[in-house]
């Protein structure tokens, strides 16, 4: 049986470098919505996830399979500047590694997205994703992101224009995931 866990990650050890950029490639080559076409060298793979620990609005989370990683998930938050759109998040780069899928780690990665962002007191949360990226589309439309506009030059891929879905979450009107644990005291505003 297969153990499944999703963590936040302040610190990326060696171990964790290694095992995202083994799950990004091999998501990457599956053609799975992480940006890249193919995959990069390994050591720009490398320089990318220790760069994301590096922004401050963004936080990353991974998912361990037995605990190996074997997907992640960031959450991207506006930056200080941007206070009419301080409740706002995005949800990006969510993927699994295909030898890991099915075993409910995408959704339980969004769902632990979802609830920290509840928890940073953040009222809505975006994310956009390819039309060719059917799994995802009935992943997140199944946790309740709505699906209000497509645009049709959102990415161009294998000398085409591919389409690209856009959704929101309202975190006020809709409830926390089943579950969650205890909300931690909330910070000041
Ligand atoms: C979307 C994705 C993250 C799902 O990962 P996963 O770990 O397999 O997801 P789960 O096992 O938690 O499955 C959750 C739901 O996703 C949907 N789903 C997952 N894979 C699917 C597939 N290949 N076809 C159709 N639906 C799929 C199902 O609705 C499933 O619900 P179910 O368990 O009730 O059937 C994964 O397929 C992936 O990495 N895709 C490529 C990258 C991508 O599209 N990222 C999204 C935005 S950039």
């Amino acid at each position: 049986m297969c153990a499944a866990k999703v963590e936040r990650v302040a610190k990326l050890t060696e171990c964790d470098v290694a095992e995202l950029c083994d799950a990004a490639s091999l998501a990457i080559l599956d053609g799975g919505g992480f940006g890249w076409l193919e995959p990069p060298p390994r050591q720009t793979l490398e320089a990318y996830w220790r760069g994301v620990m590096l922004v401050p609005e963004r936080e990353l989370f991974v998912a361990r399979l037995n605990g190996v990683i074997c997907g992640s998930g960031q959450l991207v938050v506006p930056p200080k500047n941007n206070e009419a759109q301080k409740h706002y998040s995005a949800l990006q780069h969510g993927f699994t590694a295909p030898w890991a899928r099915g075993h409910g780690v995408g959704r339980m990665l969004t769902l632990e997205i979802e609830l920290q962002a509840r928890h940073r007191r953040i009222r809505v949360m975006n994310l956009d994703v390819r039309e060719t990226q059917t799994g995802a589309i009935r992943l997140y439309k199944e946790l309740g992101f709505t699906h209000w506009a497509t645009h049709p030059h959102y990415a161009f891929v294998r000398g085409k224009w591919t389409p690209g879905l856009f959704f929101f979450k309202n975190l006020q009107e809709t409830d926390a995931p089943p579950n969650s644990p205890p909300k931690p005291p909330a910070a000041p505003e």
